[in-house]
């Protein structure tokens, strides 16, 4: 396929947001205050910038090569820079993958969607206390119907950007609804601030308790990392293959990068002084800690202004569906271009494939909150064997190889070539990027499994 046969980011800033939004979504909102709560607040944020910067920077980059190098989905992508290699099956592991994110990550999209219609139909006005909002979400989870239907019906949605091809669906909605999605995110801290727990809030999230970190802590920030960045499964890699020769990719991964943190940041500050403020609800609240939050935040702030508040938070509940939505549709499109493009697929096709097999496992994962819940694997329900699977161990497994390849496989004129535009900018850090790729990347993730695994043994 020549270059300009495929579609095109049409800007700069096009490439930007759309990695972006695949980046900003529950991962941040949800996934980020969870894993800081459960690991024990300053500490494993700490951990966790380190692991952005010192792995997440150089694998980001490191897909964009593969991408825009490979213009194809990523198994494809591999086969063109490693013909006859067993390298495609990084890329075959990738889309696998992200099929088992999407399935299981569609469910708390759904949930989302609940809350949507939760406070469209003002059912939180009234409520107080931590007790009633987990009651409510709690009840709501093990339900065996509405879950179900909001996790397919999310699905569904996000299929049907799909369908309108990339560059038409994603880069238009990233541009306007992902501004605004900040904008209200800092009003909502602004509010959050001001609640009775938010001192202590502060202290939880920036004074690290070092006597904190240990292995499962490394490993969940390390896993939290690439999670939050969409990397180790082709997703940005995919993307990059609809960049164009002008798009910087050092550029494009810092301002991803720099943003992700930053709303993961607004994210914590948004939700710890409600934990702390609210009676009864634990920072290891696990999956439900921004369901059982976050209205709490949001009456806080208009508790007074009724109906101000039902549309501020209508319009967030909606701003969230569509970060979640840009992210879900960067899952899908992975997958998506691999089953087209590798097995002769329409689009269209592959799209119904995808959406109805992420349906069924997503069905499966939903259930497992309630109706199937009896039903676990080494103690975890189906939906936290989804999520432990893949942020611990495949998108970790998969950064490792993806910077070996890089680092070691590709030859070096390709690298710089794609750093630097073709030679016609400057890329400094080329040094330091190779180093991290060859030893500082795949030594750390192999330690920090090991470490793990130590600790799990003796
Ligand atoms: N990064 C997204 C989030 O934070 C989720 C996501 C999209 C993802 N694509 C991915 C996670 C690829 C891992 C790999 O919500």
């Amino acid at each position: 396929m020549t270059p300009t046969s495929r579609a095109n980011f049409g800007s700069r800033i096009g490439a930007i947001l759309a990695s972006a939004g695949s980046a900003v979504g529950l991962g941040n909102i949800w996934r980020f205050p969870t894993q800081t709560g459960e690991n024990g607040g300053a500490a494993f944020i700490l951990v966790y910038i380190l692991c952005v910067l010192l792995m997440g920077m150089p694998v980001m980059i490191s897909e964009f090569i593969i991408g825009r190098r490979g213009r194809a989905n990523t198994a494809a992508a591999y086969r063109h820079l490693a013909p006859g290699t067993r390298w495609i099956w990084v890329g075959r592991l990738g889309v696998l993958t992200g099929f088992l994110i999407l399935s299981y990550y569609a469910v708390v999209a759904g949930w989302t969607v609940e809350y949507t219609v939760a406070s469209l139909l003002s059912r939180f006005q009234g409520m107080s206390g931590s007790g009633e909002f987990t009651q409510y979400f709690n009840r709501f989870v093990a339900d065996p119907v509405m879950p179900v239907v909001y996790t397919v019906f999310f699905l569904v949605l996000t299929h049907v950007v799909i369908a309108q091809g990339v560059v038409k669906g994603i880069e238009k909605s990233s541009k306007v609804f992902m501004p605004l999605f900040f904008l209200l995110l800092l009003v909502l801290v602004g509010c959050a601030l001001t609640m009775p727990g938010a001192g202590e809030a502060m202290r939880f999230l920036f004074t690290p308790d070092f006597s904190k970190i240990d292995s499962g802590v490394v490993l969940a920030a390390m896993g939290q990392a690439f999670f939050s960045l969409s990397l180790g499964m082709g997703c940005l890699c995919t993307y990059a293959s609809y960049f164009n020769r002008n798009t910087r990719l050092g550029q494009t991964a810092l301002s991803v990068g720099v943003i992700d943190t930053f709303v993961a940041i607004m994210a914590g500050l948004m939700i710890f002084p409600a934990v702390f403020s609210v009676e009864g609800v634990g920072v290891d609240a696990g999956p439900s800690l921004l369901f059982i939050t976050l209205p709490s935040v949001l009456q806080s702030a208009f508790g007074s202004l009724p109906l101000l508040g039902y549309l501020f938070s209508l319009l967030f509940y909606v701003l969230l569906i569509l970060a979640t939505l840009t992210s879900t549709i960067s899952l899908h499109e992975v997958v998506t271009a691999y089953l087209a493009e590798e097995f002769g697929l329409s689009r269209h096709r592959a799209a119904v494939l995808v959406t109805a097999g992420c349906s069924l496992l997503g069905t499966l994962c939903a259930l497992s909150m309630g109706l199937l819940k009896p039903y676990t694997v080494c103690g975890m329900t189906l939906f936290d064997l989804f999520d432990f699977v893949t942020a611990k161990l495949m998108l970790p497994i998969g950064a490792f190889f993806i910077s070996l390849f890089v680092g070691w496989k590709l030859e070096r004129n390709v690298i710089a070539e794609e750093l630097t535009n073709y030679g016609t900018l400057r890329f400094r850090l080329l040094r330091p990027f190779t180093l991290l790729l060859r030893y500082v990347v795949p030594v750390l993730i192999v330690l920090i499994f090991l470490n793990e695994l130590g600790a799990g043994i003796f």
